[in-house]
């Protein structure tokens, strides 16, 4: 039996410890998506300790799974102990490496495909999450308003690079015609498209 009381201590750890994991209001907005679409699979790109797998799995059809794939192999071993501790094991698949080298091996179909890793590659993995996920599915990515920079016209920054990236990356989804797809000011930004 899964104990998701554990996932109040996650999510401290992670806040205390700096680890970029969901803000609560991201959270929120995810997870009463998810409790509609009652998804059977779903694929999560970044996984940190686990925090987001971990919540979304409560939501998941009866026999559901996420794919969650994760590069730093400290995290790995760190996300693998908490879906333990959660008892979440049969729920959560944990993949580990750069996800452009993973993705391109992956043939399921997911309802919905999660995107929170390095943003100068959401276009890469937008890429890989427009092949993986099926008719009526819906892709979600986090943070694609790096905390307002996107929006304004910050410039003169080391991130600039990952800004202007993030930028033709909300313009191409918003403008795919093969996507009913909307940007949200939610948290640090959210892209919500859904798979027509
Ligand atoms: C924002 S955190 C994920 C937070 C997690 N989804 C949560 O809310 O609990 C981003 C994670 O993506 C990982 N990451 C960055 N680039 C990656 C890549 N190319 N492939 C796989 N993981 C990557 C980072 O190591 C980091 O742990």
């Amino acid at each position: 039996m899964a104990n998701y009381e554990y996932l109040a201590e996650i999510e401290k750890y992670g806040r205390d410890n700096k680890i970029p994991i969901l803000l609560d209001e991201s959270l929120d907005y995810i997870t009463s998506l998810l409790s509609r679409i009652k998804p059977y699979r779903v694929l999560e790109i970044g996984t940190a300790i686990g925090f987001s797998a971990i919540s979304f799995s409560k939501y998941l059809a009866e026999g559901g799974r996420i794919d969650t794939i994760e590069i730093e192999s400290l995290r790995v071993e760190q996300a693998l102990q908490n879906i333990e501790k959660v008892g979440v094991q049969d729920k959560i698949r944990v993949l580990e490496g750069d996800a452009l080298d993973i993705l391109p091996y992956l043939t399921e179909e997911y309802d919905v495909v999660f995107i929170d890793a390095a943003k100068g590659k959401y276009n890469e993995f937008f890429e890989h999450a427009l092949r993986l996920c099926k008719k009526g599915g819906t892709i979600i990515a986090d943070n694609v308003l790096y905390k307002g920079m996107v929006m304004s016209d910050y410039n003169k920054h080391k991130q600039r690079t990952a800004v202007t990236k993030l930028r033709t990356f909300i313009d191409s989804v918003l403008e795919n015609p093969n996507l009913d797809a909307k940007l949200l000011e939610i948290g640090d930004g959210l892209i919500v498209a859904k798979v027509k």
